[in-house]
């Protein structure tokens, strides 16, 4: 079975994906038989730069038609041979390779013999930055004297590396990476074509794991082929090693329920199973940048998602978080990647981050007061010793509502914002809340605050 880059590799213009500009514009020379001496294709790896050099070297040397062609057969044996690798006078030079030219001689050798077979001798250089100095040097002189009827085709993943007089003698087609949503529309086409049962979300992060390479969501989504079983969000990660789903929901989830001590936890184990610290930050990062997308746009931004969670759990977890809230976090995420990147201790610094998520303090002051009540709950729990001060508000009641009191247990305060949150056993949630006016007096008292206090009843977890 021909592995799925292979299998779709584009043999005309007209199939590259993205690159509108460099398509457009190859197909009007080749129209206008406006064809330079020397192309540079540079950009970032699995974006077409050698496919579209192939393309190109067809197109010029088709055999089907008398002239420079946009649409090349593909079944000549100038076509073929092209599409093997193996064409006489279109000769492929891997600068990075071991059997790339370091002998600049060689190169000119190659050069100064007239095309045998077809119209245009060819040199398609890949990883051109690689040639060594001596042989960039007698490829300039080349270039300077382009012999006749020869092209050379440079390809770069590294064009600050190509000398600039080189580059001046080219000319030049940045390569662009491709666009997550360009990436899910062509996956989509393809595992349709190929019957290949696969989830939308594994698609999205599929798509979203090439980091704009084409061929690495390919190569990846060939190696998933294989498993000859359905392709879920999960089989996708285990593949590339990231945290699965039911990990990442419940990080989340603690996360946004304040359980600081489970939040460590859970991190910890992770990073005992395995993954690092810059993954899981990456992953939060994912994840949280999904959250605001659900909240922006609904199921509209279906396709766009990329995080290890899927919609219907982000959607449930966006419904309990603010705007803000989930901007600082990413603020947060942003500043502990940073520290991460430079950190032996990274593992210390990505639960600092995780502390920091959980405080409210730190978020305060993005956030507007109306938004404060959905974030009462996440009060200085880490911070002050809230189960003495619980006991001291019991004790300092009477023994018949101690009794009560003791179905409840207070989970956050903000003496500021004037506010107390107790989590009460399911049971007494009701009569807790008849007597919130009463429960108010007491703690407003024994904290001897100026303010009543307001009190917010919590089911206990
Ligand atoms: N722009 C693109 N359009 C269509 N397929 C692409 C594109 N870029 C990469 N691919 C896929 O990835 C494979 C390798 O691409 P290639 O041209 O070798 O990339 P590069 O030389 O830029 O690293 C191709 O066979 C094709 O399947
Ligand atoms: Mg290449
Ligand atoms: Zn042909």
């Amino acid at each position: 079975m021909k592995s799925l880059p292979l299998k779709y590799r584009p043999q005309q213009l007209e199939d590259l994906i993205g690159q509108e500009f460099i398509k457009t514009t190859l197909k009007n020379a080749l129209s206008a038989k406006k064809i330079a001496p020397a192309y540079l294709f540079a950009g970032p790896r699995g974006t077409g730069k050698t496919s579209t050099a192939r393309i190109l070297a067809k197109s010029l040397n088709c055999l089907a038609v008398e002239q420079p062609t946009v649409e090349p057969c593909g079944e000549c044996s100038s076509c073929r041979s092209i599409e093997r690798s193996n064409a006489i006078d279109v000769t492929e030079i891997d600068a990075a390779s071991h059997n790339g030219v370091d002998n600049a001689r060689e190169l000119i050798e190659l050069s100064h013999l007239a095309p045998a077979q077809v119209r245009y001798k060819m040199f398609l250089i890949d990883e051109a930055h690689g040639l060594t100095t001596a042989a960039q040097n007698a490829l300039l002189k080349l270039l300077e004297e382009p012999p006749a009827r020869t092209i050379f085709i440079l390809c770069t993943t590294e064009l600050h590396k190509v000398l600039p007089t080189i580059v001046s003698r080219c000319q030049l087609f940045n390569f662009k990476s491709l666009s997550q949503t360009a990436v899910v529309e062509y996956l989509s086409q393809i595992t349709a074509t190929e019957e290949i049962d696969i989830t939308p979300e594994a698609i999205a992060v599929i798509s979203k794991s090439g980091l704009g390479s084409l061929r690495d969501s390919l190569q990846l989504l060939s190696q998933l082929q294989v498993l000859q079983q359905q392709i879920t969000l999960d089989t996708v990660i285990e593949a590339v090693g990231g945290i699965n789903s039911r990990e990442m929901w419940k990080l989340m989830t603690n996360l946004v329920k304040e359980d600081v001590l489970n939040v460590l936890l859970i991190a910890r184990n992770l990073i005992q199973m395995g993954k690092s610290p810059q993954l899981i930050l990456q992953d939060l990062l994912a994840c949280h940048r999904d959250l605001l997308l659900v909240k922006a746009t609904q199921k509209e931004g279906k396709s766009l998602l990329s995080s290890n969670l899927e919609y219907d759990r982000l959607q449930q977890l966006a419904n309990k978080m603010t705007w803000h809230r989930i901007e600082g976090n990413l603020v947060q995420l942003q500043k502990r990647e940073q520290q991460l990147r430079f950190s032996i201790n990274s593992a210390v610094w990505l639960e600092t981050g995780l502390l920091n998520m959980m405080d409210s303090t730190s978020i305060n002051e993005t956030q507007t007061l109306e938004n404060n009540r959905q974030h009462r709950t996440k009060l200085h729990k880490s911070t002050a010793n809230l189960g003495d001060l619980w006991a001291k508000i019991v004790n300092s009641t009477k023994s018949s509502n101690q009794k009560m009191l003791s179905h409840a247990s207070l989970i956050g305060l903000d003496r500021e914002l004037n506010f107390a949150v107790l989590a009460v056993e399911p049971k007494y949630i009701a009569k807790f809340q008849k007597n919130v006016t009463h429960l108010s007096r007491i703690i407003t008292h024994c904290l001897k605050q100026q303010q009543p206090i307001e009190v917010i009843i919590e089911e206990q977890q």
